[in-house]
């Protein structure tokens, strides 16, 4: 029996002839020139006129809170129902971390608890867009516009998705993208940072690169960044992908679809599944996730995909139950009850672009035989 992987990549684009060229050329460090070229076209995509190639997206975001002058003292509001990224950089960077629920609709943050959280301290708002479809950014936009705060848009798993017809990534003062093998263009590790601002893009480059003096005598430094480049290797691949963004998306629009169709009758069983759509998006279905109705229902499915050499994964572990934080006193009887329902009783299905339509058949027959449908 052949095993189904959650992800896999689809590399059948100029991906071979790109890295060909940086072995050949002899460009395989962040000096090459796919790395412009890379940063150039995925903005000019989305819609930002800077973009900031990296390491991956969870360096994005380190240098996201620094080059906003996030700080020691400063409260960041965030939503507890997502990867361990966001709140990282913000508790590295000496912040405070201050979430919020999420819906059990679309799964992503609950914009109406937003307001309430807002205290003297607050400096931004990350504003994480995950599975596939948009967080409603306008209303946050309004808060951010009425109490002077920043916005880092988090729009790692939602490559080419549009709120209201403009691209995710193009909203926040800085936003990100994480171009990791399952995002919807990858780069094998990557990430990039976009921004209107060029004083920000500036900084942005400079803190990916050890925060060396643009101008000043090499290896003097006058503040510490980090090494987050990205190499030309990444950037030649991320290149290849980006010219098939558009039938990747449709490709996943069509897997979302299938599973929709063939899996619709859980809902009557008491399973979430993704919504197809919100007033604002279509969903594009990074990961097409199911919630069980019960704990003791999501183990018995994921075991028996197990059996059938189907391999799932778990949702997110929300922030507030994070060990670490817990330990670093953050998030004191803190409690979310939707993120805690999604996150234990969540899984995805396989959901990556380089799956056949025989194994998403055979994804929906083992499921619907378990289910004795
Ligand atoms: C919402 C979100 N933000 C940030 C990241 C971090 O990206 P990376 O894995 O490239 O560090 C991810 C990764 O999956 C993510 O899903």
């Amino acid at each position: 029996m052949k095993f189904i992987p959650v992800n896999t990549p689809l590399l059948n684009g100029n991906e071979l002839k790109y890295l060909t060229e940086c072995i050949t050329t002899g460009w395989i460090s962040s000096e090459g020139p796919f790395i412009k070229e890379f940063e150039t076209k995925f903005s000019a995509y989305i819609g930002q006129k800077y973009g900031v190639a990296v390491s991956n997206g969870s360096a994005a975001l380190d240098i996201a809170v620094k080059a906003l002058g996030i700080g020691t003292g400063d409260e960041v509001i965030m939503p507890t129902f997502t990867i361990i990224s966001p709140a990282q950089s913000v508790v590295t960077a000496g912040a405070i971390p201050v979430l919020v629920d999420c819906s059990l609709t679309d799964w992503n943050m609950n914009v109406t608890e937003i307001e309430g959280k807002i205290t003297a301290k607050t400096k931004a708002i990350i504003v994480v867009h995950v599975y596939g479809l948009p967080v409603d950014i306008e209303p946050i936009l309004s808060l951010a516009k009425k109490y002077n705060l920043k916005i880092i848009e988090d729009a790692a798993e939602v490559h080419g998705q549009t709120y209201n017809g403009q691209k995710c990534g193009c909203f926040g003062d800085v936003s990100i993208f994480s171009f990791y093998p399952n995002k919807h263009i990858t780069t094998g590790e990557g990430g990039i940072i976009l921004t209107n601002n060029q004083a920000i893009a500036e900084r942005c480059q400079k803190l990916r690169n050890l925060c060396f003096e643009p101008e000043g005598p090499r290896f003097v430094h006058y503040e510490l960044g980090w090494n987050y480049r990205m190499t030309n290797l990444q950037a030649a691949l991320g290149l290849a992908q980006l010219e098939q963004i558009d039938s990747f998306l449709s490709k996943k629009r069509q897997l979302g679809e299938f599973y929709q169709k063939e899996l619709s009758f859980l809902k009557d069983e008491g399973f979430l599944l993704p919504e197809k759509s919100s007033a604002q998006a279509e969903n594009i279905y990074w990961v097409f996730g199911l919630v069980a109705p019960s704990e003791k229902e999501k183990e018995g499915l994921i075991d028996c995909l197990n059996q059938n050499k189907i391999a799932t994964r778990p949702f997110f572990w929300c922030m507030h139950e994070q060990p670490i934080f817990k330990q670093m006193g953050f998030f004191e009887k803190e409690s979310f009850p939707n993120a805690e329902k999604l996150a234990r009783r969540g899984f995805y299905l396989p959901s990556g672009l380089g799956l056949e339509n025989d194994d998403l058949e055979r994804v929906v027959s083992v499921i619907k035989q378990y289910k004795g449908k």
